[in-house]
Order: C-alpha cells, then structure tokens, then sequence
C-alpha cells in the first residue's frame, strides 16, 4: 500500500486486522465474477463506512462484517439457493473472528449485521449497524455501479445489449436472451430506492435512482436511433441537489 492511499478513516479495525480480514474472505469470493467477487466487497465496504460515520455507527463491526458479508455465497450458488449465502457466511464469519480472538459481544454484532444483510423471512435487521451493511450492499446494486453490474450478468447469461419494441418485458423470463439489463432496472432496480432503511441510504439511492431513469432513457431513444441530450445532464444535477 502506497503512503498517499493510506487513510485511517478507511481502517476502523486497524491497518494489520483489515488486511487480515481481506486475506481470509478473498477465497470465498475466488470465481464470484465480476457481480460477487472482491470488488463488490469492497465497495459495499467504502459505503458502509461513509454512511456509518455520518450516523456514528461502530465503524470497527461495520468494517468487520462488510469485509465478510458475501464469504457464504458460493455455498449458495454451489447448492443452487438450498442455502442461504447471509445464514451461511454468519456462520463462517463467527469462526474466523473466534480464531483471530476477537470479543464475544463484537462477535454478535458482526453477525447479525451479516446474517440480516439480506433481510429475509426473520432475519431483519436490528441494529443500526445491520441496516446500514444492508443499504450498502443495495446500493451496489443501483446507479452506475448497478448497471454495469446488470449489464455484467447479462453477458454472462447470454442475453442481449437491449429488447426489440416487440417484446413485452413482462414476457421475458430470467436467465433467458431477453433478460437484459432493462428488464433488470424495471423490476428490481428501480424499486430499490424504496426500501432503504437509513436516512443517507435513502438520499443516495434516490440520486442514483435518477441517473438510472437517465441512462435507460437515453439507451430507448439511442436504440431507436433518435438521441438527444438536452435535460439529460440537469435532471442528474438537480437530484444531487
Ligand atoms: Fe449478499
Ligand atoms: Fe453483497
């Protein structure tokens, strides 16, 4: 690590844990491809931290349990959805903190934050810091990280850049050649916004809800050889206040 990138804001558990932490969740994320893998951790983690210290969560179980959040993942895809990537990786997560001997009570916190990152059946979050692990991890999955994400697994499913006017959406099946990324913004995308627990959660997701509306805009009349930029630009501008 260069000294210039070096901000200790970004280590709440210390430079030395941190490190050791992202040591022993990078094989779990080995082969996630680009939607799951290390850099999506990563982000969530930078969120999470900016919207916990706005609240004056504990940064150190924030930093903790985005750090660890998806390890369960591949136990899910590997089992086809038996599993649960957000009960599993709790679980995993409390044996690696247990080894590294951190505190019992730090221990807690940091699981519930990972098993209720999904906010299924009962496992919804409870603590402050579980609700923002999980408008982190949300928010990744909107705004321009959000599409190129959607584009990303869209690839990777074989589908196509965008749908034929003749073809109704609402027909598309997933994982098929027209489960493109605008079917993605209209059915889970794009309801995202509404669902965020946290006060800045809530503002970010809207702004990059905007952005969205934008760039799937413009893709439609881009695809219909029609373009123009006018309002583009001022309609993301005035979301961001
Ligand atoms: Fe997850
Ligand atoms: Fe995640």
């Amino acid at each position: 690590m260069s000294k210039d990138s070096f901000k200790e804001d970004d280590y709440p558990l210390g430079v030395e844990l941190t490190e050791k932490l992202r040591q022993l969740a990078d094989p779990y994320h080995d082969g996630m491809g680009g939607c799951h893998g290390p850099d999506h951790t990563e982000r969530v983690h930078k969120t999470a931290l900016h919207i916990g210290r706005l609240m004056e969560a504990r940064l150190d179980v924030l930093s903790g349990a985005a750090l660890l959040h998806d390890i369960g993942r591949r136990y899910e895809t590997r089992e086809q959805g038996k599993i649960c990537h957000a009960e599993k990786g709790a679980e995993l997560a409390r044996a690696i903190l247990e080894k590294l001997n951190f505190p019992q009570s730090f221990i807690d916190e940091t699981a519930h934050c990972i098993e209720a990152h999904r906010y299924r059946g009962d496992k919804n979050p409870r603590t402050l810091e579980a609700k923002i692990l999980y408008d982190a991890d949300k928010l990744d999955s909107i705004g321009a990280v959000g599409i190129g994400r959607a584009f990303l697994f869209a690839g990777q499913t074989g589908a196509k850049l965008h749908n034929d006017t003749d073809v109704d959406i609402l027909d598309c099946k997933p994982y098929s050649r027209e489960d493109t990324a605008y079917r993605e913004f209209k059915f889970k995308m794009s309801k995202i916004k509404d669902r965020m627990l946290t006060p800045e959660g809530k503002r970010l997701a809207e702004e990059r809800h905007v952005f969205m509306e934008v760039f799937f805009d413009r893709l439609e009349r881009e695809t219909k050889g029609a373009e123009s930029v006018a309002g583009d630009f001022s309609k993301i501008r005035s979301a961001r206040g």
